[in-house]
């Protein structure tokens, strides 16, 4: 698989800023989202689309060979109801998928979450891709919308051989919603120690983007993007086995509970 022209979607939110900074050198990328990106990125070629509407959709995807999706309703989606989760979420990663398949996209590279997959209560942890997981009524209209993308990923990887590469960020540390990690009160007590670690540094999850984009082992697949620690919630070893993950920024002046 050679990869040159890429689709970047949600490109002017916060996480694309790191991605494209990161990706910009080595190939042609292409942003869209429903509003204009940064200025810094102005010398970028840029399509105006909303991601429901399908036609404008498969237009923007032609003659790119890998997508990397972003577009979710993210810090604005308190108070939001259902249906536009379903719409932009789930349709919007449908209207994605069925474009990539039916022009010259190779590889999509989704950006999931670990809410698509919460441990069950008691579990052993830090929770690997494909144990059994549950939603609950905190978050779920967003949890729900991120399974289900995956779910759609899967299903065009399975019926049109789509390479398909989710990946999974923690908490993306300094968004404008979420500060970053701070140590947890409850350190030093007695049984504290069940891994509680979910953020991620920005940085890392655009070199986890790079190594999806260019992974030729993996066809389809989902993986945690989070911190390199051992207290981290979710599991990223197999990210680093499997894609070459090697984090970078794991909070060293937080201890780690081993
Ligand atoms: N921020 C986090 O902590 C976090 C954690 C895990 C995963 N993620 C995922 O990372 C991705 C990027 O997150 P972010 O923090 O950069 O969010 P963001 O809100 O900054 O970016 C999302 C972008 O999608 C665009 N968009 C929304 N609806 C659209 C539509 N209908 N058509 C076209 N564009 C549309 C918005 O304009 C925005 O620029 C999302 O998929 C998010 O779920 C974020």
């Amino acid at each position: 698989m050679k990869i040159r022209k890429i689709l970047i979607t949600g490109a002017a939110g916060y996480l694309a800023g790191f991605i494209i900074e990161r990706l910009r050198s080595k190939y042609e990328l292409t942003l869209t989202d429903r509003v204009e990106p940064k200025s810094d990125l102005k010398d970028l070629p840029f399509v105006q689309a909303d991601l429901m509407n399908y036609e404008d959709i498969e237009r923007v995807c032609e003659g790119h060979d890998a997508v990397i999706h972003l577009v979710a309703l993210v810090r604005e989606r308190f108070d939001k109801p259902a249906w536009l989760f379903a719409d932009v979420m789930v349709k919007g990663t449908w209207n994605i998928a069925e474009a990539c398949a039916t022009g010259s996209v190779q590889r999509l590279v989704n950006i999931s979450s670990i809410s698509a997959c919460s441990p069950l209560p008691g579990a052993e942890l830090p929770y690997r891709v494909g144990e059994p997981f549950q939603f609950s009524s905190g978050g779920l209209y967003y949890a729900l919308a991120k399974y289900l993308g995956e779910q759609v990923g899967e299903a065009y990887y399975q019926a049109h051989g789509l390479s398909v590469i989710h990946l999974r960020p923690g908490v993306i540390a300094g968004d404008g919603l979420n500060p970053g990690p701070k140590a947890p009160a409850s350190l030093d007590q007695a049984g504290s120690n069940e891994p509680w670690f979910v953020y991620v540094d920005p940085r890392d999850v655009a070199q986890a983007v790079e190594l999806a984009i260019e992974t030729q082992d993996v066809m389809y697949g989902s993986y945690h993007v989070v911190a390199g620690r051992e207290d981290s919630r979710f599991d990223w070893k197999q990210t680093a086995r499997e894609l070459g993950y090697r984090p970078e920024h794991n909070w060293p002046e937080i201890p780690e509970r081993r």
